[in-house]
């Protein structure tokens, strides 16, 4: 049998002898220098200093991850240019970016195509540095005014991620499909891009930020296009309890079965922290600091091949939670809004029990056993089937364990605990097979190595729960077919 199942991982997992089974990945979270939202638009010049400014600090970050053996390093998005600008402060910041297909190494002929001094010095850093780099800024597109959707300025501006090889070739460039509120600067492309590329180790796909929520083209990168390796630009502000970086994009990398290398931007006046590299098994290493403003760089070794390797078995997500007896509900389900949606609740008042609550067509089981109640403490058990508000535009599956500030006000979920759990069982009857585990430590610290999925859908832990407060436990679905439509 053991024979069987090693042929059976070299068929699958080694594609020829010179593809690399692991890789280092290097992701950087940068403290950008942004430009100033209310000024009128700079001169090209004036534009460029400020990108170099931040090139400056991307370029250190790449030397010491080209260093540390890293094959690629990601930066985030808006970590060059263009944070809060409005529509006609943002054209000096913008490089005219050709599709890849050109065949096109920046470094090695500047002036090709029209002015791109930020995508030569992308490209030299590279190719000086034998990385594969990936970096987020601004491309224009001339339009036709014939074509409808022609903005009336001439222009298509896109919120873009390109990647270099170690040559210094542009080998990638994709243009964020779901703007999130405010970026007016930015136009939708048409359709969804889903762009990928080849490397020795691996088949990498591109998306950025908010796109991580939709199906295109973030899944079917992964379900359609078979990519081992996600790229992650973004500039995430964290929400609890369902929405911290860290949390949602390593539970992202897990329900998906993915690396994902995850780049975000550092401010902690605007709550942006948590960078990490994630794959499936692995929650971290990650950085999260919301103390200090200081960039970090994280490195991480990764199997280079995470789709066909039999490593991550496929979960039924349902089959324990639509197979058992419901459990009696709490004495008390009330409805009660956590962040900003309206949930069925329960107050988990023993310190262990069994617990069922139902929200429209999910049902929501929990079995739990406290280890030592901090009486001042309130954990709630929460179902949530429906549009996530305000803007109703995704469909969310929830089952939520969670402590709240306060019965009356679990709207907020507190950064800290400090009631510890000896075990917990949760599962769910979601309609949808897109759910993404998230456990949350005090101090929004993940839980590495303490919980693990069951194939039945059972998100469970591990002994070494008890070692650490627990400040959320959730299965966070998406039923993307329940989505409004565009
Ligand atoms: C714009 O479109 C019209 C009609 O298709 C075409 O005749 C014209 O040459 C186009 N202009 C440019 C600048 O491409
Ligand atoms: C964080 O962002 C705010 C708002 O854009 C800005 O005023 C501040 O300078 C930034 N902080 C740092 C450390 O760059
Ligand atoms: C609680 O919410 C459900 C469905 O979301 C609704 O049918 C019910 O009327 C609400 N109950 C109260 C007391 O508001
Ligand atoms: C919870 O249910 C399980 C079986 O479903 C049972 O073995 C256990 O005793 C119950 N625990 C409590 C505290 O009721």
């Amino acid at each position: 049998m053991i024979f069987i199942h090693l042929f059976i991982y070299n068929l699958f997992c080694v594609f020829n002898s010179h593809a690399l089974d692991t890789f280092i990945a290097a992701v950087y979270e940068h403290v950008p220098f942004f430009p100033d939202p209310n000024q009128s638009p700079v001169t090209r010049e004036e534009a460029l200093s400020l990108m170099n400014k931040n090139i400056d600090v991307l370029e250190t970050a790449v030397q010491a991850a080209a260093e540390k053996g890293a094959h690629i390093i990601v930066t985030p998005e808006y970590g060059i240019c263009c944070f809060n600008l409005q529509r006609d402060s943002v054209y000096p910041y913008l490089e005219d970016i050709p599709d890849p297909e050109v065949n096109w190494i920046p470094c090695s002929e500047p002036h090709r195509f029209g002015p791109a001094q930020v995508l030569e010095r992308l490209s030299c850093m590279a190719k000086t540095n034998s990385i594969y780099l990936v970096a987020n800024i601004g491309d224009k597109k001339i339009c036709n005014a014939s074509d409808a959707r022609c903005p009336e300025d001439g222009h298509f501006i896109y919120d873009t991620t390109v990647a270099f090889d170690a040559e210094g070739k542009l080998i990638a460039r994709y243009h964020k499909y779901h703007l999130f509120h405010g970026e007016d600067q930015f136009n939708v492309p048409k359709e969804p891009e889903f762009v990928t590329f080849d490397t020795p180790f691996g088949k990498f796909g591109i998306f950025i930020c908010f796109d991580i929520l939709f199906h295109d083209p973030a899944v079917a990168l992964v379900i359609s296009h078979n990519v081992d390796t996600i790229i992650f630009t973004t500039a995430w502000f964290n929400l609890l309890p369902h929405f911290s970086a860290i949390e949602f994009h390593s539970s992202w990398a897990m329900g998906m079965g993915v690396n994902l290398l995850s780049s975000n931007i550092h401010n902690t006046s605007l709550h942006m922290t948590g960078s990490g590299i994630f794959s499936p098994d692995k929650l971290g290493p990650y950085y999260y600091n919301k103390d200090t403003d200081e960039g970090r760089l994280v490195t991480s070794e990764l199997k280079s091949h995470t789709r066909n390797c039999p490593t991550h078995s496929l979960v039924n997500w349902n089959l324990y939670a639509t197979s058992i007896e419901h459990f009696p509900p709490g004495t008390n389900v009330f409805n009660g809004t956590i962040f900003i949606d309206e949930f069925s609740l329960t107050e988990l008042t023993e310190p262990q029990g069994n617990y069922t609550v139902c929200h429209n067509n999910l049902c929501c089981h929990l079995n739990y056993n406290i280890l030592e109640k901090q009486s001042d403490e309130v954990y709630v058990l929460g179902a949530f089937d429906g549009l996530h508000a305000p803007s109703k535009v995704f469909h969310i599956e929830v089952c939520t364990l969670l402590k709240c500030k306060s019965l009356e006000t679990c709207v907020e979920a507190g950064e800290t605990a400090s009631t510890r759990f000896e075990s917990f069982s949760l599962s769910g009857s979601f309609a949808t097979s897109y759910v993404f585990p998230e456990v949350l430590l005090s101090d929004v610290q993940l839980a590495a190595g303490k919980f693990q999925v069951l194939n039945d859908g059972r998100l469970v832990s591990l002994p070494s729960i008890s070692s650490k407060p627990l400040l959320s436990v959730s299965l966070f679905g998406r039923n993307y077919g329940k989505d409004p439509q565009k």
